[in-house]
């Protein structure tokens, strides 16, 4: 007997109208056509089953946050990370941790069933480390959170931040992050990044730094963190996230670097959301676009995932944990328009960063945990043009989340009754 048996669904991967068989919270079976008795049966009408949205780069700690103690007037990241300053020390743990399970209904509602959020470990009191490996478990049957633990005024810069994150590490947080342009000096920056990785590899650790969230072409860390992760053995441990420097870089020098990145296995995130917004600030007319070479990187067989990075806090004022608004953006950003540019940005929000978590039985397939979304579109494509909706969200069988088909009803003469925006 089967716990749920979903029918007619198409598949990210192309396959349409197939059948997929869950008992005990994993899929048993996928295939044309199941009979078998079931608990219950949804069928998917040719709509597209995915599995679930995964956010690999999140600040939960600050989410929810806006306007608290103000609003970040000139819209810059270094006046975002001034204001977190001020925010700081009026933190509790009891608001914080309120707010982060207020995001996480947000996120399930919308299909984001694996975060991998920085929590800024330079306050001595690690009140947010404690608050989140406390959100971490409270969601661990809905949601899977991983925890970086991140120097957000500077491993070197801020006094102590290299111990607070290893006290961190030894409270349970999962990854080493790290923000070499905020040190003091290019060297210092550099030095960073070298005792983090050597911190990461020494536990068994993965690593996430923010690397060169900066329109200066000089900030060239990611180079740095690559000759680490390759020196170190950590191929496909090591992500570098932002990489905004990038866009502003020399077009020579980058030719050297993308294959460098590509050759020490480090994974890349862009936040197109945040990038768009943060950089180029400075800039008069043209406007740098600040995002990193997302179809280079991709050409070179770099593994690229799109991350939401910020909703409603002192960088971002905006967001509601939808990794398709967060692909629409990426897609825009990147001109990546063919079918097969369209369809990486769906990877980009799915399977690509569920690799970089290391994300246990995450697929559809025989085998995998039976988390999947049941979207109102019927492929990777229009799922993104729409935003669809979310019909049910599916974890280890049950459906934990719904959402009513958006369908426009019309009254006009000689039309049809409704829409749902699709030809
Ligand atoms: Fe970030």
């Amino acid at each position: 007997m089967l716990d749920l048996l979903i029918t007619h669904a198409n598949l990210p991967d192309g396959r349409a109208d197939v059948d997929i068989a869950i008992r005990d919270g994993r899929i048993v079976e996928v295939a044309p056509r199941i009979t078998g008795p079931a608990h219950a049966t949804i069928d998917a009408a040719g709509q597209l089953v995915t599995p679930p949205f995964v956010d690999a780069h999140f600040h939960m700690d600050a989410t929810l946050s806006y306007g608290l103690p103000r609003v970040n007037q000139s819209g810059t990241l270094l006046e975002g990370i001034a204001l977190w300053g001020e925010l700081k020390p009026q933190l509790t743990a009891d608001a914080l941790v309120q707010r982060a399970l207020t995001y996480c209904d947000w996120a399930v509602a919308k299909g984001l069933l694996a975060i991998r959020t920085h929590v800024d470990i330079c306050d001595p009191r690690l009140l947010a480390v404690e608050a989140l490996l406390d959100v971490k478990r409270r969601v661990a049957g809905y949601l899977d959170l991983q925890l970086v633990a991140f120097p957000q005024d500077g491993a070197l810069r801020s006094s102590g931040a290299m111990e607070n994150l290893r006290r961190a590490l030894d409270l349970g947080v999962d990854v080493v992050g790290g923000i070499p342009h905020f040190e003091r000096t290019m060297a210092d920056g550099a030095r960073s990044v070298q005792l983090l990785c050597e911190l990461a590899a020494e536990r068994g650790l993965r690593v996430d730094m923010h690397c060169d969230e900066t329109d200066d072409p000089l900030s060239r860390h990611i180079e740095t963190l690559a000759f680490h992760a390759q020196r170190l053995g950590m191929q496909g441990r090591v992500t570098g996230s932002h990489l905004t420097s990038m866009h502003s870089m020399d077009n020579y020098y980058v030719s050297k670097l993308i294959p460098l990145i590509a050759e020490a296995g480090v994974n890349a995130v862009a936040n197109p959301l945040i990038n768009i917004t943060i950089q180029g600030r400075h800039d008069t007319y043209p406007k740098r676009r600040g995002m990193t070479r997302v179809p280079e990187l991709l050409a070179a067989g770099v593994p690229v995932a799109f991350g939401h990075d910020c909703v409603m806090d002192p960088w971002y004022s905006l967001g509601s944990g939808d990794m398709l608004e967060v692909a629409h953006m990426g897609l825009h950003v990147a001109q990546m328009t063919s079918q097969a540019g369209m369809r990486a940005c769906f990877d980009a929000v799915t399977t690509t960063p569920a690799a970089m978590l290391g994300l246990e039985g995450y697929g559809i397939a025989a085998g995998c945990q039976a988390d999947v979304v049941l979207l109102q579109a019927r492929d990777p494509v229009e799922a993104i043009r729409l935003r669809a909706t979310r019909l049910a969200v599916i974890r280890r069988g049950k459906v934990i989340a719904r959402t009513a088909a958006a369908t426009a009803v019309l009254d006009l003469p000689g039309r049809v009754g409704e829409t749902s925006f699709r030809i």
